[in-house]
């Protein structure tokens, strides 16, 4: 029979309508194709929550976050445990398992577990608010189902698992020496060799996808904690399971790229540190390992079913409990603003998840603005190319001058830094600066001493370009002898300030400084033809000089990205204890952005809300208080 024309061309468009609809599941099934987002119980309820606290936090994310991709609602560890007097994050013997070995909800809590349900009904619940439900479970098997030598069950029968003509219990597949190291009487690991130690898992797995699971946060299997063979058979279980499920890996200490490595395609997301708590150590601790794992191109490798992310730990902010308390949310976060700011602006340039950690409940409006930055959250969904940007030089008020080249060292003690200080203009060292005419209007001032470092490049001051007049006329050029400001870089509005109070450790040797520019006369200084910076306040001069970094100064980075409308993004943070002007040259961005070259940029800082409307041919800078940020949306051509 001959089909007609019109009959085929439908047949045809129906082929294609069919290959849309597979095309179209096929890519709302990527599992997390961005970062997850969402919020996490333990910081601010520790291990205690209930469901009425829980479900009132879900809610709130639903009505307040969830637009802003905030998704997954997750309660954190022990929620099998008993709380009653005395027990704790360790102690054996308060938890809750049903006849199989397997953990469920401590009834009291989550009363609506009772009579078998699990966590059914919280799911459901969960789910009806347009959220996605998850759970902390530890590494294998409780120490508890072990002593009650609990029967395994094979889901395939719905009957205890036999094998070889025997039933198998716990105790057949806990292996007792791999306790979990910092829940010793909790949890050990399964011998996955096994086929009862297998289906104890798929037991498990099976269970939490029954309950309506949509995201399960696996404890004490990751960093030093690592169990590569529970990962690889769980991450096989849910890769079968009908009901898409995240699998995230958990703790990071000591987490290496490589470890990563082994584990990113297995899961969708690991933790690459330890805990993360609200005290600046651990902010600051973030950026070496951060950049580690950029550097190998971790971030967004391909993962179970999906993608899979670098887990820089939850946001401890808002209002919280402490590590391992028995108790809920009881203070506010001790970040200051700057600092979480730094942490938001890092844990978005890393593409890390958003797990916010505050009590929803209490959740103040700063906290919240923080979190739902609109730059942040597009950076952290959809920037690309995310990597550490080394190209970077800061002048600190303290006239602090970090070495690019050695920006990053691990023992600061070793770190050695160039400081502007002060000394007599009679002292022959004083006669190191020379005056560059860049072009009509700009010239710098560089100190032409051997300093090593910074690129080869000298350290310079430029002077400041401005149509407020200075008392004295000043006149351009070679010949130039005369009085001016100097700024610590083309672009940027902070000057150089020969104050002459700071001492660094001896007598003899004061530092310059840094602050916006005042006109006052201690940002005044006279350029002589012998090579000496006379400041007009204190009559003293100009030297650079290298001195150590103090021990509690992590010096200061940079982060680069694009975006998807091929924006640059780039982030400063000054981990110093001293407010740093940071800058880069703009044709250094490129080195960052591979294939790209740069010339000029407009663009916006988003903290401090200032816009660039002149474009940068030269320097981006910043004026970065003390472990604050800097976050530029740069267009450039
Ligand atoms: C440089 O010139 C100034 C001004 O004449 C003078 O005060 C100073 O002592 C000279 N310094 C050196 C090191 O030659
Ligand atoms: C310096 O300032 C003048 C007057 O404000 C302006 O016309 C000129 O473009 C500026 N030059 C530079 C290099 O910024
Ligand atoms: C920067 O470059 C733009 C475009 O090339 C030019 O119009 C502008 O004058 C330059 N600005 C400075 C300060 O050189």
């Amino acid at each position: 029979m001959k089909h007609s024309p019109s009959i085929s061309l439908t047949s045809f468009s129906f082929f294609f309508f069919l290959l849309l609809i597979a095309s179209f599941s096929v890519s709302s099934e990527e599992r997390a194709s961005t970062p997850p987002r969402g919020w996490n119980s333990y910081d601010s309820y520790s291990w205690i929550i209930s469901e009425d606290e829980f479900l009132q936090n879900a809610e709130i994310l639903s009505q307040k976050l969830h637009a802003q991709g905030y998704e997954y609602v997750v309660v954190d560890f022990l929620w099998y445990r008993r709380k009653v007097t005395d027990t704790g994050t360790d102690s054996l013997g308060f938890d809750v398992i049903d006849e199989w070995g397997r953990m469920i909800p401590d009834p009291d809590r989550w009363p609506s577990s009772s009579g078998g349900k699990g966590f059914t009904e919280v799911a459901n619940k969960v789910h009806s608010m347009g959220l996605k439900f998850g759970i902390h479970v530890m590494r294998g098997i409780s120490t508890q189902a072990v002593n009650a030598n609990s029967p395994i069950l094979d889901t395939t029968t719905g009957r205890a698992y036999e094998e070889s003509s025997r039933v198998w219990h716990a105790q057949d597949i806990g292996l007792t020496e791999k306790t979990c190291a910092w829940m010793q009487h909790g949890f050990m690991s399964v011998n996955t060799d096994l086929g009862a130690g297998k289906a104890f898992l798929r037991s498990l797995y099976q269970q939490y996808a029954s309950w309506g699971v949509d995201f399960i946060k696996n404890d004490c299997v990751f960093g030093n904690d690592l169990n590569i063979n529970e990962i690889t058979y769980i991450s096989e279980i849910l890769k079968e399971l009908d009901r898409p499920i995240l699998y995230s890996l958990s703790p990071g200490t000591s987490a290496t790229p490589d470890m990563a490595k082994a584990v990113s395609g297995l899961s969708n997301m690991y933790r690459i540190t330890g805990d993360d708590w609200d005290t600046w150590a651990d902010v600051a601790a973030h950026f070496d390992v951060a950049r580690d794992f950029a550097a190998a191109k971790m971030i967004g490798a391909s993962g179970l079913l999906g993608t899979s992310w670098p887990d820089l730990d939850m946001l401890p902010l808002g209002y919280l409990t402490d590590p391992g308390s028995n108790e809920g949310p009881h203070r506010t976060c001790r970040l200051t603003i700057k600092e979480q700011r730094t942490q938001v602006t890092l844990w978005s340039i890393a593409k890390s998840p958003l797990m916010f950690g505050g009590d929803l409940r209490n959740i103040d409006d700063t906290t919240f603005s923080l979190i739902t930055n609109p730059t942040v959250l597009e950076i952290n969904s959809y920037s690309s190319n995310n990597v550490e940007f080394p190209y970077i030089s800061g002048v600190g008020p303290s006239g602090r001058n970090y070495e690019p080249s050695k920006m990053f060292p691990t023992r600061m003690e070793e770190s050695v830094v160039e400081v502007v200080g002060l000394t007599s203009c009679k002292d022959p060292k004083a006669s190191g600066w020379l005056i560059e005419g860049l072009d009509q209007d700009l010239e710098r001032i560089c100190w032409k001493k051997n300093m090593e470092g910074r690129h080869g490049e000298p350290f310079c001051l430029y002077k400041r370009n401005s149509s407020v007049k200075s008392d004295k006329e000043i006149t351009y050029g070679s010949q130039y002898l005369g009085t001016l400001p100097l700024l610590a870089s083309e672009n940027a509005d902070f000057c150089l300030n020969a104050s002459p109070r700071r001492k660094i450790t001896s007598s003899e040797f004061t530092r310059g400084s840094f602050s916006r520019c005042t006109w006052n006369a201690n940002q005044i200084w006279e350029f002589h033809s012998n090579g000496t910076l006379i400041s007009s306040y204190s009559g003293q001069c100009a030297i650079m000089k290298k001195v150590k970094a103090n021990d509690a100064d992590a010096g200061i980075r940079s982060w680069i990205a694009t975006g998807r409308s091929g924006e640059i993004y780039l982030a400063f943070f000054n981990l110093n204890q001293v407010d740093m002007v940071i800058a880069t040259h703009v044709s250094d961005l490129a080195k960052g952005l591979p294939g790209r070259s740069v010339t000029s940029c407009t663009g916006k800082e988003i903290w401090t809300d200032t816009d660039y409307i002149q474009p940068m041919n030269d320097t981006v800078a910043a004026m970065v208080d003390s472990h604050d940020s800097a976050l530029f949306v740069l267009n450039c051509n």
